[in-house]
């Protein structure tokens, strides 16, 4: 793994505009050679800037996990160009009847089914856990750049690691310039969080991860749906259990979230701003559209945006825990590391002083 700031910084990359809906098969072929010789290629899907290898190639893949400074036991989605792509059969060992329902009912979208991986693809891409992570992505330039490809498409999120995710081709410049070959840029991205992680492997199946397919659609499809709580890991480098590092999706600034929870949030945001500013500390919220979709589309910008704000603390008000909002607030309680408050008594005004000191 990298360890200074610019260990890694050796390629040139280049940036290709294109319409997001009727993307230049040029392009696409160009950028789809790129990853059949093994290079990397940041690409829009709905959810957020994917950074894609040829997910048969473990080079590739390990260059991947090399580029984000991601520990190499935190798997890699797989994502291919279509439910009934010949690339699935290359990906996954078995194709539960489940998982067949679901990818009708889901894909192109943003569910991303855990299954029994393939020996064809290399260890690292399920972080040698047997599992895989597979989904289609329901954005043209996506499944035009894997389709050009021929080969399914291990992608993260196109950050460094534990950094917020990307939902513009600028973004993905601020964290990988250097370190990646190509980046499709086909403007913002729609929605703005991450697809929702399903893991079809255990039973009842596990929502690890929530996301763009509500956990209210996944239980209309499927009955019971075991949501994995967060955990809270204090140092984020490494977890047994998958997608669970608290230490994620981290703005610069210290975040935490405030949960006025039956009280009115914004007279709580108001008072926590008020004493912060008493005791010398310029603290400001992190402002989202009450709109759920809004606030999910607008999350991660908002968080990088933050940064640039030059205060030393932000407040971010949790919002209803229903939809899409789980999701929001699940990126929230991340970038907070788990600092919650709920009131502004005085000890939990020092408890926020005492992390700006
Ligand atoms: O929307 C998305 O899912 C985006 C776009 C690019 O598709 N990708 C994305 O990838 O968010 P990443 O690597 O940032 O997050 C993948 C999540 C992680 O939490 C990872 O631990 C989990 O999926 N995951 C991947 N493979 C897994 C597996 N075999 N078992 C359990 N969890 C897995
Ligand atoms: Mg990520």
């Amino acid at each position: 793994m990298p360890g200074g700031e610019n260990v890694g910084v050796t390629r040139r990359t280049e940036v290709v505009e294109l319409d997001p809906e009727h993307p230049d098969p040029e392009v696409l072929e160009h950028a789809g050679s790129v990853l059949r010789s093994g290079g990397l290629v940041a690409f829009p899907t709905e959810t957020v800037y994917g950074l894609g290898a040829d997910a048969g190639s473990a080079e590739a893949v390990r260059s991947i996990f090399a580029a984000k400074g991601r520990p190499s036991t935190d798997p890699l989605i797989v994502h291919v160009d279509a439910a009934d792509s010949p690339l699935l059969v290359d990906v996954v060992a078995e194709w539960p009847d489940r998982a067949a329902a679901l990818a009708r009912r889901f894909w192109p979208g943003p569910l991303t089914l855990v299954v029994t991986g393939s020996p064809g693809i290399p260890a690292e891409v399920g972080a040698g856990t047997g599992t895989i992570a597979v989904r289609v992505p329901a954005h043209a330039v996506a499944r035009g750049l894997i389709a050009a490809a021929g080969r399914p498409v291990a992608a993260p999120s196109a950050n460094r690691f534990g950094r917020v995710s990307p939902t513009t081709a600028a973004h993905v410049l601020d964290e990988l310039d250097g370190r990646i070959d190509l980046v499709l840029d086909a403007g913002p991205t729609t929605m703005g969080v991450e697809s929702s992680v399903l893991d079809l492997t255990v039973t009842p199946v596990a929502l690890l991860r929530p996301g763009g397919i509500t956990l209210e659609q996944l239980e209309d499809a499927l009955g019971e749906v075991h949501h994995v709580p967060r955990r809270v890991l204090a140092d984020g480098t490494a977890s047994s259990a998958p997608g669970q590092l608290l230490r994620h999706y981290s703005p610069r600034t210290p975040v935490v979230m405030v949960d006025a929870s039956g009280g009115v949030s914004g007279e709580l945001m108001q008072q926590l701003l008020d004493a912060l500013c008493s005791a010398g500390v310029v603290a400001a919220p992190v402002d989202l559209p009450g709109l759920p979709d809004q606030a999910a589309r607008q999350l991660y910008a908002a968080l990088r945006d933050a940064d640039e704000l030059g205060v030393v603390l932000l407040l971010a008000p949790i919002a209803a825990d229903e939809g899409i909002g789980r999701a929001v607030n699940d990126r929230l309680f991340r970038a907070a590391h788990g600092r919650v408050v709920s009131d502004a008594e005085a000890s939990t005004v020092a408890r926020l002083l005492s992390l700006v000191d």
